[in-house]
């Protein structure tokens, strides 16, 4: 029979929680209705009553916060108030998984800083908003990175929130994956705004235009998976059907109609240049993948 060579912890196992902003009070309470002893501390003590009279065990510290429990979860601003509210406290043999956002290279150097302090060290990068915390269906989840024994030690526990997806011994790689999927997102905000300040003069409800732009963005979405395999392969021209020359040649009628409707353009020209400078310098039967390279410096 096959050894599981893995340490978990029993189901319910206890944990410490530190920080009480609206992301940390949902997960704490996701944990006490899910049956976890939960200790909580936040710097303005204000925001851990509530979660007392819920069940959570309110530390007077952070110090004391981290002596309580073998897990301790932190769920901070940034990665200065992590070191301010670390820096006070015993770390030896602790378990520390940190769901604060932070820069790939933050992420790292805090791995270390905790493992010099006698810790295992997690890093979490949360795609989802607190309204999702604790609701299975609405599919968020938290990507993970760092020391993998720890997350096979803690899934159970940390799978109660939110899902979890671990993306590599690498503790920089939760970070970045978060930091990677939210930067697109702004790119598709970025867009969704310019297509309403289109319509903004006219009489067009934008309630009416909001749900043909969900359905265009959805449609276009999958179009990444071509992206990566040319970025993969290395050849930019397979299964291409709207031609880097034929988009660049559309532009002009983009900018025009920006001027028309009296919207300065300032969202789009960027990727536009980035499109012309592609065609002039690779093949015009290419996609759009070829920009991918001129952003890396
Ligand atoms: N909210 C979201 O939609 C969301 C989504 C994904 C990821 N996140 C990430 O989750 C983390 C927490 O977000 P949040 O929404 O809970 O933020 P928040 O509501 O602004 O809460 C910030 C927390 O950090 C504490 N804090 C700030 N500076 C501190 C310092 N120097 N020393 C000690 N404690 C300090 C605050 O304590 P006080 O109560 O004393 O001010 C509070 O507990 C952030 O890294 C955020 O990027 C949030």
């Amino acid at each position: 029979m096959a050894q599981n060579t893995v340490d978990t912890v029993p189901s319910h196992a206890p944990v410490t929680l530190l920080g009480l902003g609206t992301m940390g009070t949902a997960l704490a309470r996701a944990w006490l209705a899910a049956g976890h002893p939960v200790t909580v501390w936040n710097r303005t003590p204000a925001r851990s009553a509530a979660l007392a009279v819920d069940g959570a065990t309110v530390a007077g510290t952070a110090a004391e916060a981290v002596a309580a429990n073998t897990l301790v979860v932190v769920c901070l601003l940034d990665d200065t108030s992590v070191g301010d509210v670390l820096a006070g406290t015993d770390l030896t043999g602790r378990d520390v998984v940190n769901l604060t956002t932070s820069t790939p290279a933050q992420a790292r150097a805090r791995a270390e800083w905790v493992r010099e302090r006698g810790a295992r060290y997690l890093d979490g990068g949360i795609m989802a908003v607190p309204p999702m915390v604790g609701i299975p269906q609405a599919g968020g989840y938290v990507f993970y990175s760092g020391s993998r024994e720890l997350f096979e030690r803690h899934g159970e526990t940390l799978s109660v929130p939110v899902g979890t997806t671990y993306v590599g011994e690498n503790a920089g790689f939760a970070a970045l994956h978060d930091i990677a999927l939210l930067s697109a997102m702004y790119g598709m905000l970025a867009g969704a705004a310019h297509a309403f300040a289109l319509i903004r003069k006219e009489n067009i409800d934008p309630a009416g235009l909001a749900p043909l732009l969900a359905d265009w963005l959805t449609a276009m979405a999958p179009s990444v998976h071509q992206t990566a395999e040319h970025l993969r392969t290395g050849d930019y021209t397979t299964g291409v059907v709207s031609t880097l020359a034929m988009q660049v040649a559309g532009t002009p009628t983009f900018l025009a109609t920006a001027d028309e409707q009296g919207v300065n353009p300032e969202l789009l020209t960027p990727y536009f240049d980035l499109m012309r400078r592609r065609l002039a310098e690779g093949s015009p039967e290419e996609d759009l993948t070829g920009v991918i390279d001129l952003l890396l410096r």
